[in-house]
């Protein structure tokens, strides 16, 4: 992968507070990364002023908001997502196959009618803070690691583009679901980093080698002393995990 198309797919996970901070950091991003990243603090704090207010300055939307609701409601929302122009938005898998469909079939109908770009929708499958005992308290008998496939599959079925995973599902996911999903992966350090509050991390390069599309990295570059130069690294090592894929495919075919 070249550097620009590195870029394109790293996402820079905006969790910050203040507009002072998001200004910031946008200003210095911008060129550095593909996407940026509003949840539901940002957005709960700013609105959705804030989407305008990144893409005034540039930058490009995945709006991280996670609907989990009646089909008709999450439709709703995610057009209003897609009216603002954002480039991703995320949804509950575990919200079922209608709740997933009718959402795409609304976007994908009011981008066709008013001219708008479509976004993609990304499932969340199972989320990583939830352990064996903790869905069974919830009634899942599947371990995490089942039911994430079970989710990912029910996700694509629905027609969703992609999911959001963490590095150790993307093995699994690929099995089961093939290529064509578009993988949205956080819990991403760079070597020799450290993992914060996350547990099993992937470095850049080696998240890209197991099959990630895109790439979520908060605190390794929002608490960086050089913002910009810690994208530009992260970007170098996703260009150098493509190129080991490419020849790694390029081997298996010629074998
Ligand atoms: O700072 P850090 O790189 O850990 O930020 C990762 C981002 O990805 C955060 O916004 C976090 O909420 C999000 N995320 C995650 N793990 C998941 C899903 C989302 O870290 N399983």
């Amino acid at each position: 992968m070249s550097r620009p198309r590195a870029r394109r797919r790293l996402i820079f996970a905006l969790d910050v507070a203040s507009l002072k901070e998001v200004d910031r950091y946008v200003a210095l991003l911008a060129d550095e990364v593909g996407l940026f990243k509003v949840g539901k603090q940002l957005f709960v704090h700013a609105g959705p002023e804030i989407v305008r207010r990144i893409q005034a300055k540039g930058g490009t939307v995945f709006l991280d908001l996670k609907f989990h609701d009646i089909p008709q409601t999450v439709a709703s929302a995610s057009v209003e997502a897609a009216r603002l122009g954002v480039q991703m938005l995320t949804l509950h898998a575990s919200g079922g196959t209608e709740m997933l469909r009718q959402a795409h079939r609304a976007v994908r109908g009011v981008c066709r009618a008013e001219r708008l770009a479509r976004p993609a929708l990304l499932a969340v499958t199972v989320l990583t803070s939830l352990g064996r005992d903790d869905l069974k308290q919830i009634g899942v008998s599947a371990g995490p690691a089942a039911q994430v496939v079970r989710l990912a599959r029910l996700a694509q079925q629905a027609g969703i583009d992609g999911l959001v995973a963490s590095p150790q599902e993307i093995t699994a996911i690929r099995r089961a679901c093939g290529d064509k999903l578009t993988l949205v992966i956080p819990g991403v350090r760079p070597q020799g980093g450290t993992p914060d509050d996350q547990k099993r991390v992937l470095t850049p390069h080696q998240a890209i080698q197991a099959g990630a599309n895109y790439l979520v990295v908060g605190r390794p570059i929002r608490d960086a002393a050089d913002p910009r130069q810690a994208a530009r690294d992260i970007v170098a090592d996703m260009a150098r995990g493509l190129r080991a894929r490419r020849s790694t495919e390029q081997t298996q075919d010629g074998s």
